[in-house]
C-alpha cells in the first residue's frame, strides 16, 4: 500500500504552530518515512573525533537498518564505512568501540585495511578482484573536532554549515579533548519528542531544578528569534565577540542549525552545582570565565554546549517510533587528570540528573499522545517558538523528501 499520498496530506492539513497528528509519534510507516526522508539523507553528528585519537581506534554507529564503523586510518584520516562484509554480508565491528590493526570479518577473515579496501580474502579464485570488493564508503566529514556522517549517495553540501560553525568551534579545542564520561540511555518516546522537549524551556522551572541553577529559563535563550535578539542577549555577544569570541546567534535558512553563545544564570560558568567550573584544567581558550555556554544544534541528531571549561555532546538517534537513544559524553582537555582537575560526578551530576528528568516527561508525553483522545495543542509563541521551528522543519523536510515519490505516481 502507498500510504506516501497520506502522510502528504497529514502533512498539508496540519494545524500550524500546533504538535503533529498522532501518526507522527506512533506509527511504523510514518517512522520509517522519517528515517528515509531525514536520517538516511541528511548529516548526521556522529562521534567527537577525540573518541577516536590513534590508528584503528573505531567506533560503530547504528542508524535505522544501518551499521556505519567509523574508524581512523594510519594517515590520521577519519573515515566512515558500511559495517557490512563485501563477501557475505556479515558484519564486521561487532562492538560499541575498539581498536584493530586491520578489520578482520568474524566469518572467514576477509581482512581491510583501515581505508576500507581489501587487503586479503583466502582461496577465491583467480578471477576474483580485491579491488571490487572494498568496504562501501559513507560520507565523512569533521568540522572543528565534530564527525558527521551522510548515509545518501549524493551528500547534501556541507560546507556552508563547516565554514559559519568553524569560527564558533574553533576557541573550544575540541581536538585536544577527551570524553570524560558518556552515557546512553533509551528514551520511550518518539525521536520527535525528544527533540521538542529541547527545543523549549517552559518545562524547565517544573523538571530540572539542578539545571536551573545555572541555565536560564528564558525563552529567548532556548528559541530561534535572535536575529532581534533581546538587549541583554546582545550586549553579551558583544562582551564575548570583543574578546574574539564567536559569539552572535546565527540560524541559516532552512532551519537546520543554529549557533549562539547564550550567557548562564546570574554569571554562572558552568553546569554544577555550585555555578562554578567543573574542571580546574579548561578545554579550549575562553578568556571569560561567564562567557556562558556556546549552544548549537543540528537537526536532526545532535544539540551540544560548550562551556569555558568543558563540552557536552548529545546524539540523538530514532530506534522505533516510540523509541530514542540519547548519548551524552563530556569532554574534557585531554591533559586534564580524573581526581585532580576533575570529579566525574561534579562534572556529570548536572545533566545526568536533567537527562533522566528530560526522559521522564518525554515518556510521560509519548504515553499521553498513545491515547486516541489526543488531539494536536497549541504551543505557546512567546515559550516554544524553538518548538515551532523544529516542527516546521521536520514537516518541511519530510515533505521534500516525500513529495517527488507522489508527482511521479501523478
Ligand atoms: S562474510 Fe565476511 S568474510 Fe565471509
Ligand atoms: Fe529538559
Amino acid at each position: 500500500m502507498n500510504t506516501t499520498p497520506n502522510m502528504l496530506s497529514l502533512l498539508n492539513t496540519r494545524k500550524p504552530n500546533h504538535s503533529l497528528e498522532r501518526p507522527f509519534y506512533t506509527d511504523p510507516e510514518i517512522f520509517a518515512a522519517d528515517l528515509e526522508n531525514i536520517h538516511y539523507r541528511e548529516w548526521l553528528f556522529a562521534i567527537p573525533s577525540c573518541e577516536i585519537p590513534k590508528t584503528g581506534n573505531f567506533v560503530t554507529y547504528k542508524v535505522g537498518e544501518y551499521s556505519v564503523v567509523i574508524v581512523r586510518g594510519a594517515d590520521q584520516q577519519i573515515r566512515a564505512f558500511h559495517n557490512t562484509c563485501r563477501h557475505r554480508g556479515s558484519v564486521i565491528c561487532k562492538v560499541a568501540k575498539g581498536t584493530a590493526p586491520k578489520l578482520v570479518c568474524p566469518y572467514h577473515q576477509w581482512t581491510y585495511e583501515l581505508d576500507g579496501s581489501l587487503l586479503w580474502a583466502r582461496d577465491m579464485g583467480p578471477e576474483f578482484d580485491p579491488s571490487q570488493h572494498g568496504l562501501k564508503t559513507v560520507h565523512c566529514r569533521t568540522v572543528a573536532g565534530l564527525v558527521y556522517i551522510c548515509l545518501a549517495d549524493d551528500a547534501p553540501d556541507f560546507e556552508e554549515f563547516k565554514s559559519v560553525a568553524e569560527p564558533y568551534l574553533q576557541s573550544h579545542d575540541l581536538e585536544n579533548a577527551k570524553v570524560a564520561f558518556e552515557s546512553t540511555i533509551i528514551e520511550n518516546g518518539n525521536w520527535k519528542l525528544v527533540w521538542e522537549n529541547n527545543r523549549e524551556c517552559y518545562h524547565c522551572g517544573g523538571n530540572h531544578p539542578a539545571l536551573c541553577r545555572t541555565y536560564s529559563d528564558d525563552p529567548s535563550i532556548t528559541g530561534v528569534e535572535g536575529d532581534e535578539a533581546p538587549e541583554h542577549l546582545q550586549a553579551h555577544f558583544d562582551r564575548c565577540e570583543a574578546v574574539g569570541l564567536t559569539s552572535k546567534f546565527h540560524i541559516n535558512q532552512d532551519g537546520q542549525y543554529r549557533l549562539a553563545r547564550m550567557p548562564l544564570k546570574d554569571g554562572a560558568q558552568s553546569y554544577t552545582m555550585d555555578t562554578k567550573p567543573a574542571v580546574t584544567k579548561p578545554l579550549g581558550r575562553i578568556a571569560l570565565p561567564d562567557a556562558g555556554a556556546l549552544v548549537k544544534f543540528h537537526y536532526p541528531t545532535t544539540w551540544n554546549h560548550f562551556l569555558p571549561d568543558h563540552s557536552i555532546v548529545f546524539r540523538v538517534t530514532p530506534v522505533s517510533p516510540t523509541e530514542t537513544e540519547v548519548t551524552t559524553k563530556w569532554l574534557v582537555n585531554k591533559d586534564a587528570v580524573e581526581g585532580v582537575d576533575y570529579d566525574i560526578k561534579r562534572l556529570t551530576e548536572v545533566w545526568e540528573a536533567t537527562n533522566d528528568e528530560d526522559r521522564r516527561v518525554v515518556e510521560d508525553n509519548q504515553q499521553g499522545i498513545n491515547s486516541p483522545i489526543y488531539e494536536p495543542g497549541p504551543y505557546s509563541p512567546t515559550q516554544e517558538s524553538g518548538v515551532i521551528q523544529f516542527v516546521d522543519w521536520y514537516c518541511k523536510t519530510l515533505q521534500k523528501g516525500l513529495s517527488p515519490i507522489t508527482l511521479a505516481a501523478e
